[in-house]
């Protein structure tokens, strides 16, 4: 979301709850900016250097985004608590709140890959980890198209080690996914910013009224859970209804 600094700062403090005899992690937002200048930095420039910067936290800093330092030490505490979660989600926000002008997708990209290979660090042993993209994984942000690109695949690149690679025909379209936690528990793992209007953005969707077919496939996964009896975990950035496009009168038919 937009109030990143100190989202960024609760999530990387996320809680770690007993969760059916086991522990599950969610944790979110790193929000991780490679530009952060702990010598030099300027708040009046997102904690990047300029010639009025001073000298910033080592581990971050009021109005700023997450530095490198902060990822890992927050990933860091959190595997000291428990260094094996059953679970962890992990629900999205790896580039910083900056001006589209200052990075592209490869960046975004970039991102992604750094704090996967942090969360593999901090975390060896643990390899059910389920990542959703956030509003602040994509270029432009909240820009998500309907369809492949470059953004949706490096994630995937990425992620297939643990969403496995029956989850690439619908990720790679629309970045959201289904697994089998077990025989009676399905995991849904939403793209929720495909219907993020922040900023009155409007995307350029294939198909407007389903972007990238996401309805239609919770539909289908909710009424043959139901038919089956199975739990459903639903895990997403955006909450229904957070500056949406789609109105969370369009969730009540799946809730
Ligand atoms: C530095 O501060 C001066 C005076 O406030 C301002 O005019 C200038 O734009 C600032 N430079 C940067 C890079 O922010
Ligand atoms: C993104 O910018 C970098 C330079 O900062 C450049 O090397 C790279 O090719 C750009 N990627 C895209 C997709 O424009
Ligand atoms: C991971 O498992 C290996 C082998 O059991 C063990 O030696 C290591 O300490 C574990 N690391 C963490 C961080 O749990
Ligand atoms: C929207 O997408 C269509 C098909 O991909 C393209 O022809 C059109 O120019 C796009 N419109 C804008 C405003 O980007
Ligand atoms: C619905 O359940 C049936 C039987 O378990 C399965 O074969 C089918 O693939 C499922 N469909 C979806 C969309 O998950």
């Amino acid at each position: 979301m937009w109030r990143g600094w100190w989202l960024a700062i609760a999530a990387l403090l996320a809680p770690i709850a007993k969760v059916d005899g086991g522990f599950a992690l969610h944790i979110s937002d790193f929000h991780l900016d490679n530009d952060y200048s702990p010598m030099n930095g300027d708040i009046s420039f997102y904690c990047h250097s300029s010639t009025n910067g001073t000298r910033l936290g080592d581990y971050g800093d009021y109005m700023c985004d997450a530095p490198k330092s902060l990822v890992k030490n927050a990933l860091n505490a959190a595997s000291g608590i428990n260094p094996t979660p059953q679970y962890i989600f992990w629900t999205g926000d790896n580039v910083p709140h900056i001006d589209n002008k200052l990075y592209n997708s490869s960046d975004v990209v970039r991102n992604i890959q750094q704090t996967t290979a942090q969360l593999i660090a901090a975390f060896p042993n643990v390899s059910k980890i389920f990542p959703v993209l956030g509003n602040h994984d994509y270029w432009p942000s909240n820009g998500f198209p309907d369809q492949q690109n470059p953004v949706y695949k490096g994630a995937f690149d990425q992620w297939k080690q643990w969403i496995g690679d029956q989850a690439a025909s619908t990720f790679l379209k629309g970045g959201y996914y289904k697994y089998s936690l077990d025989s009676k528990t399905t995991l849904l793992a939403l793209n929720t910013n495909l219907y993020y209007n922040e900023d009155g953005y409007f995307p350029n969707f294939t198909n407007p009224a389903d972007p990238a077919d996401q309805f239609d496939f919770m539909e289908q996964e909710l009424s043959n859970a139901t038919k089956n009896g199975q739990f459903v975990h639903i895990v997403a950035h955006i909450a229904p209804g957070g500056n949406s496009a789609h109105t969370l009168a369009s969730f009540i038919p799946y809730v």
